[in-house]
């Protein structure tokens, strides 16, 4: 990222996206916001161009609308300076699955998957072409855990790790730096907007505290951020577990247990 960038964060109406808005207004860059919620947007950009002097200009836009992830997409594309999108716009949706409306499903992987894929796509082409650029994408702790018992919000958070690892891979080397940042549950108002139980909203951390930890691990370049993992060798297990299975994946006779006896 040049010290000129400015940066797109999409869900930046309240909670995390609103407060990685003030830290990289404060770090100096100038900002792109986008969410619905005209007013809020609003009174977040003179408070932080008062206090900080950046630009900052408001998209309003529902990530869900297909015209409307259209404009967002092509304002991606078509302005240079925009260089770190933080794609953070998300929602989460209460209730078993069955009991869940199929619109309400739709609209959630609509927003959680289609969105952040079609901003990313639309930043790549820019940021390769320029050999640098950063994409910064709000996965979950949950889209690890299908324990969890939130199976499509997971799906969809499972999709922002995958996607990022992927393109951090395919990237990389043409010099963008892919980020995925993995909450666990944090302060916002994601839990009352998700329809949540609030006598089952677990213990929470500060969206403070997490945006500021995210940005360490944004600052390291790191691949994959957990803030509320103490314990950064699990990941590494984890992830060298994985890698040892990936050489058994190059096998042309199924394994011995599936065989057929007889
Ligand atoms: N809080 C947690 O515990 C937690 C944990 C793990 C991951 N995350 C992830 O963190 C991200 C941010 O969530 P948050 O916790 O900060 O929740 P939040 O305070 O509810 O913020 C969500 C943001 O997304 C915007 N948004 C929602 N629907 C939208 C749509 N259709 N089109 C455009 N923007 C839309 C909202 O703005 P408008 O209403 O103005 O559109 C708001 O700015 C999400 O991706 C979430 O999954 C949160």
């Amino acid at each position: 990222m040049t010290d000129t960038s400015s940066v797109l964060i999409t869900g930046a109406s309240s909670g995390i996206g609103a407060t990685y808005a003030e830290r990289f207004a404060r770090r100096g860059h100038d900002l792109v916001l986008v969410a619905r919620d005209k007013a809020r947007l609003n009174a977040l950009s003179a408070r932080l161009r008062d206090e900080t002097g950046v630009a900052v200009e408001i998209v309003v836009a529902d990530l869900t609308d297909p015209d409307d992830l259209g404009l967002v997409a092509k304002r991606v594309s078509d302005d240079r300076k925009i260089g770190v999108l933080v794609n953070n716009a998300g929602a989460g949706l209460a209730g078993a699955f069955e009991r869940q409306a199929i619109a309400d499903v739709e609209r959630l992987v609509s927003l959680n998957t289609t969105a952040l894929l079609r901003l990313s796509h639309a930043a790549a082409g820019n940021f390769v072409a320029a050999g640098q650029g950063t994409i910064v994408n709000i996965s979950s702790v949950v889209g690890l855990v299908p324990e969890f018992g939130q199976s499509v919000y997971g799906a969809t958070k499972a999709f922002v790790l995958y996607l990022s690892q992927g393109l951090a891979l395919e990237l990389g080397p043409k010099g963008v730096y892919v980020q995925a940042v993995l909450p666990a549950a944090t302060r916002t108002e994601i839990w009352e907007r998700s329809g949540a139980d609030p006598e089952k909203v677990p213990p929470l951390m500060d969206v403070g505290e997490l945006v500021d930890a995210a940005l360490v691990g944004f600052d390291r370049r790191e691949p994959i951020t957990i803030p509320a993992l103490h314990e950064g060798a699990h990941w590494d297990a984890y992830q060298a577990a994985r890698l040892v299975m990936i050489q058994g994946f190059g096998q042309t006779q199924p394994a011995e247990r599936y065989r057929i006896a007889g």
